[in-house]
């Protein structure tokens, strides 16, 4: 039995023994989400976390992943493989500087993307994720004043979707800010019939560009839905794996960066899961995600006030 086949099958052993899920998110490298009991984006690891019985998540994903499910789930102890995958998006909204933002706009509702810190989303309204952004803030009354955070290009992207002009946070990802469009222009005259697939993570001119914009799960869906066979795929690749299981008569070719040095260009901190770190995990029961139960208290209501939400729309 090779290393992997040992490590697979100890996992499985460990998973029973301990009454434990696992949830990756479609940016983990392919032999996590092969191993992972679902499969998703934000969105649905949020709601898988709220209903499982399980009492252990073992949450393939970053640190605010890790931190919205033991957020809705206090009672489970929740483990992320690797402590240090955090999030260049959550990490440019600090707590302290965004809570002074919002007090400067008492007249203001908050909403935040999911991922941020627990702090921030006890600062906020409502959380939204790149799935039901554009139902959230439609179910808001027009005149409504919105403070949106942190990321600026989904909060561009939803105020042109919305007819809105939220006030929006400067935060941004590293990864889906560093995709090259001159590479990308490129990349269409080798492939001129394929479509394009951006994440609204993206800057608006790339976004402009693309022929579908969605979150993970909705470029999947599409792309799975669509009668075309080609698509240019601007956002983490680790999306492709699932891209190409589904379709496997399908081509996907991941975006550039900027950086010629690289062909496609990945989210470091979703890449530091690996199997034999998801094996530790379940063995020594860490590294365990905690949150501050004042804290927690505060930051599930706008957690809940989205799953509701998006329950209504079908989501
Ligand atoms: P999704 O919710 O679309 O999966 O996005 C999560 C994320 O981190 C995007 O960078
Ligand atoms: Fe955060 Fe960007 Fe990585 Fe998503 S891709 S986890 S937003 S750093």
């Amino acid at each position: 039995m090779s290393k992997k086949e040992k490590l697979i099958e100890n996992i499985a052993r460990l998973k029973k023994e301990k009454n434990a899920i696992i949830l990756a998110h479609y940016y983990q490298v392919a032999e996590v989400q092969d191993i992972a009991d679902f499969v998703g984006d934000s969105l649905v690891l949020a709601q898988w976390a709220a209903k499982t019985t399980a009492d252990i998540i073992v949450l393939c994903g970053v640190h605010f992943m890790g931190e919205t499910a033991k957020i809705l789930s206090p009672e489970k102890r929740v483990f992320i493989p690797d402590m240090e995958a955090g999030c260049s998006l959550a990490d440019s909204c600090p707590a302290d500087t965004f809570e002074a933002f919002v007090n400067a706009h008492p007249d203001h509702t908050v909403i935040s993307y999911v991922n941020t810190t627990a702090a921030v989303k006890a600062l906020t309204d409502i959380v939204v994720t790149s799935t039901n952004a554009k139902f959230i803030v439609d179910s808001l009354p027009k005149d409504e004043k919105i403070i949106f955070g942190p990321d600026k290009n989904l909060g561009a992207y939803i105020n042109r979707l919305t007819g809105r002009n939220m006030l929006l946070w400067n935060g941004g990802c590293h990864v889906h800010e560093r995709f090259s469009i001159e590479r990308i222009k490129e990349l269409k005259k080798l492939y001129p019939s394929a479509l394009i697939l951006a994440h609204p993570e993206c800057p608006d001119p790339l976004l402009k560009m693309a022929d579908h914009v969605g979150s993970t799960t909705s470029l999947l869906q599409f792309a799975t839905r669509s009668h075309h066979d080609q698509f240019i795929v601007v956002t983490e690749p680790g999306i492709l794996h699932q891209m190409r299981l589904v379709n496997p008569g399908k081509e996907f070719i991941p975006a550039p960066p900027e950086d010629v040095d690289h062909v496609y260009n990945e989210c470091s901190y979703m890449k530091l899961s690996t199997l034999e770190k998801v094996y530790r995990c379940l063995e020594n029961e860490s590294p365990e995600i905690f949150v501050d139960e004042a804290v927690r208290v505060k930051a599930v209501k706008p957690i809940k006030r989205m799953l509701e939400i998006s329950a209504k729309h079908g989501l």
